[in-house]
């Protein structure tokens, strides 16, 4: 095989077989092909697309080229669920804990935050004491026991797809349906759940802007799915303000606890629950939405996925009085709140603005290993189509510096846009793709 020929093969519109794409990948990871070949071949598929088969091709190749977690020794089907990115979206930690408090196993491996999202491992690590880094045999018993895990990424997961990302990063080949959605599922089968809920974030803050283009990656990760037998379900859900009211890790974790008391905010909670369904129907925990639907509700209501979380807390190393006092996670030590300057509509909040405040504050990072500060943040206090009078809190910033302080109140204030009219509403979730619909 001659990899030239194989990038003239997809630049005039040719499908690559199995051991074609084999060559080029692992040719690729151990350094036989260069970067400039690699990024020719994207730059075709940019171009050219690729079929179902193809990508599901390209997806194991990648999923196999590096370590594999075997989930076998865990009893059960084992749900994952996957965000491509949002902000104020501490979905996991609500759900992880709500959907293992009904007796369906969740053995999920968490990243960090990098660029404007946040990650499940750097909020969980604002919990004092709390390890996000556990052996194999660790994680796995900790699952049978009490049915839920969390851990940061151990071992070299995907490598091929690291490399790859990385090459299209600085090549202009990202935004390519069938590279991002054999990059996400790639991670996600070699981590080694039964099935997968995805939700795929659209608009301001998130990573894709326009609805066709979420559901096209909607519809590309379930056909993966489909193709490899890993029963996949994909939400498209709004990123056009806010999920939540909390963006910062200690916050966030915060807002995750009174979102288990029954006390969180309306979307964060509904989305938990619409993903929580999907994940107990693909479980076959339920016999049908209705029925998940109703025993998440009743974990809710009755305390059950609260203790839950307690109970994983502590079983990871974690104070579980957090749950019970707040005060116990990381505080920041300066607050300034930003005002409505007249009265009117909440038009909109900008996710992408406050996420960017939040980062410059501290709690997110711009490099890899850059460190942040676990307690900054912002507590959005409104909803768009609030009705707010002049002089109302809109947010309120949390920072442990008082010129950090001072530029984030600037940075953050054009976030919310006052209007006359009562703004439409906008739905919380654009559509699902299930298996039947690819
Ligand atoms: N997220 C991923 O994991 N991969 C992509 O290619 C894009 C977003």
């Amino acid at each position: 095989m001659r990899t030239a020929e194989l990038i003239q093969k997809k630049r005039d519109g040719g499908r690559l077989s199995r051991e074609e794409l084999e060559f080029l990948v692992s040719g690729y990871v151990r350094g036989e092909i260069p970067d400039y070949q690699m990024a020719a071949w994207a730059m075709a598929v940019f171009f050219q697309g690729m079929d179902a088969e193809e990508t599901a091709d390209l997806t194991l190749i990648m999923a196999n080229s590096g370590d594999t977690l075997d989930l076998s020794a865990i009893k059960g089907f084992k749900a994952d669920k996957h965000s491509t990115g949002g902000v104020a979206d501490t979905t996991t930690l609500v759900l992880a804990p709500l959907v293992a408090s009904t007796g369906v196993r969740v053995a999920k491996m968490s990243g960090r935050g990098l660029g404007h999202t946040g990650g499940t491992v750097d909020k969980l690590e604002s919990i004092p004491g709390f390890k996000t880094s556990l052996s194999a045999r660790e994680f796995i018993d900790q699952v049978n026991q009490i049915g839920i895990s969390v851990v940061g990424q151990s071992g070299e997961l995907a490598p091929a797809d690291k490399l790859l990302y990385a090459l299209r990063d600085v090549t202009a080949t990202v935004e390519s349906i069938p590279l991002i959605a054999s990059s996400i599922m790639s991670k996600k089968i070699a981590a080694g759940s039964d099935g997968f809920v995805l939700d795929v974030k659209v608009g301001r803050g998130a990573f894709l802007k326009k609805e066709e283009d979420a559901l096209a990656l909607a519809k590309s990760l379930v056909q993966i799915g489909k193709l490899v037998r890993k029963p996949t379900v994909a939400l498209v859900t709004d990123m056009n303000q806010p999920l939540g009211r909390s963006i910062g890790n200690a916050l966030e974790v915060k807002e995750a606890i009174q979102t288990l008391q029954g006390r969180g905010p309306r979307n964060l909670t509904e989305l938990c629950l619409q993903l929580g369904t999907e994940m107990l129907v693909l479980a076959g925990a339920a016999a049908d939405a209705a029925e998940a639907r109703s025993r998440l509700e009743h974990s809710l209501r009755s305390g059950l996925a609260f203790d839950k979380f307690k109970e994983w807390v502590a079983a990871q190393g974690g104070d579980p009085r957090v749950a019970e006092d707040i005060s116990l996670l990381p505080q920041a030590s300066f607050q300034q709140d930003i005002l409505a300057p007249r009265r009117g509509f909440v038009q909109e909040i900008d996710p992408l603005t406050l996420a960017l405040t939040a980062m410059h504050l501290g709690a997110g990072r711009a490099t890899k290993d850059a460190a942040i500060d676990l307690a900054v943040g912002i507590e959005v206090q409104v909803g768009v189509g609030d009705l707010v009078s002049a002089g109302d809190v809109l947010a309120r910033i949390h920072a442990n510096d008082p010129k950090q302080l001072a530029a984030a109140v600037v940075e953050a204030a054009p976030a919310f846009v006052i209007g006359e009219a009562e703004p439409p509403r906008r739905p919380l979730v654009y559509g699902k793709i299930t298996a039947r619909d690819v």
